[in-house]
């Protein structure tokens, strides 16, 4: 059987990979979450590259056909690096995040032509320019925001107990308050981090005290389809016995587990410890 690699730095990937399983069900996953080297995004390029190439070659070593980069980050930052330290194919999450933002601003009522994007990422992802550059190639305008404190509060958890959303949905209120000032006619949001998906029920509810609705995507399921239409081997219904995923993480496993089986709705008890040095 094929195997599919998925890396992040910590547990946002899983987003990708629950939209993998669901759509390419009869292949082995394994999946690296970064935990120890975590958060990417405020890294340097040269930093940011060093970590996903050993990420990348971590899961090569472990059987991968094929690597999907989870991280918005590692993808913005690295994947040319990546494609030319492996030969196997990799898959991004950019590009498939922006043909995502294009379907979503066709859909809008004001169409193409009057769409904005703002897109959410981590800083070096925003300072990379890499989605701001995609998104005009395809005839979209964006504007990007960082937002550096969204990660910790995603890989702490801090989604859920009153007083800790209380947290996350304050500082998503700056965040969105400080983009849509830049950007007042925005109609797009684009959740350019892996970990992000995991605040969509908040980012509704700030979007809705703020008055201002817009259509959220991410790159998640888009991700899965390229994965797909790239698959150098055919797709095969899920059917007999489900292959056994197999999840490492360079650092807590205990935590990978209570945070990535909530998230995966399936136990993650085959979660082992990695360490991929500094
Ligand atoms: N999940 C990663 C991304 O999509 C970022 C997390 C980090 O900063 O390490 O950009």
């Amino acid at each position: 059987m094929k195997t599919i690699g998925v890396f992040d730095s910590g547990f946002g990937g899983l987003t990708v990979l629950r939209e993998l399983l669901m759509l390419i069900p009869d292949t082995r996953y394994v999946y690296l979450g970064d935990t120890a080297r975590l958060p990417y995004g405020s890294k340097s390029r040269e930093t940011i590259a060093r970590y996903a190439i050993s990420s990348a070659k971590f899961l090569v070593d472990q059987g991968a056909d094929l690597l999907v980069i989870a991280c918005n980050t590692a993808t913005a930052l690295a994947i040319d690096d990546i494609r030319a330290t492996l030969s196997i194919p990799v898959i991004g999450v950019v590009e498939p995040g922006t043909q995502a933002a294009l379907t979503a601003a066709k859909a809008t009522p004001q169409g193409i032509e009057e769409a904005h994007v703002v897109v959410l990422a981590t800083a070096a992802t925003t300072q990379s320019r890499a989605y701001s550059r995609s998104l005009s190639a395809a005839g979209l305008p964006s504007t990007e925001k960082a937002c550096p404190l969204l990660v910790p509060l995603v890989e702490e958890g801090w989604l859920e107990q009153p007083a800790q959303k209380a947290v996350a949905l304050e500082v998503l209120r700056i965040y969105l308050l400080e983009a849509l000032e830049q950007a007042p006619n925005a109609n797009v949001l684009l959740l350019g981090c892996t970990h992000y998906p995991l605040l969509k029920p908040l980012i509704e509810t700030t979007l809705k005290t703020l008055h201002h609705p817009m259509q959220i995507i991410d790159s998640a399921a888009a991700t899965a389809q390229a994965v797909a239409a790239a698959l150098p081997w055919p797709i095969a219904p899920a059917e007999g016995t489900q292959p056994e995923h197999l999840f490492y993480a360079t650092d807590s496993i205990e935590k990978f587990q209570r945070l990535g089986s909530s998230f995966l709705n399936q136990p993650l008890s085959q979660v082992r410890l990695v360490d991929l040095g500094g």
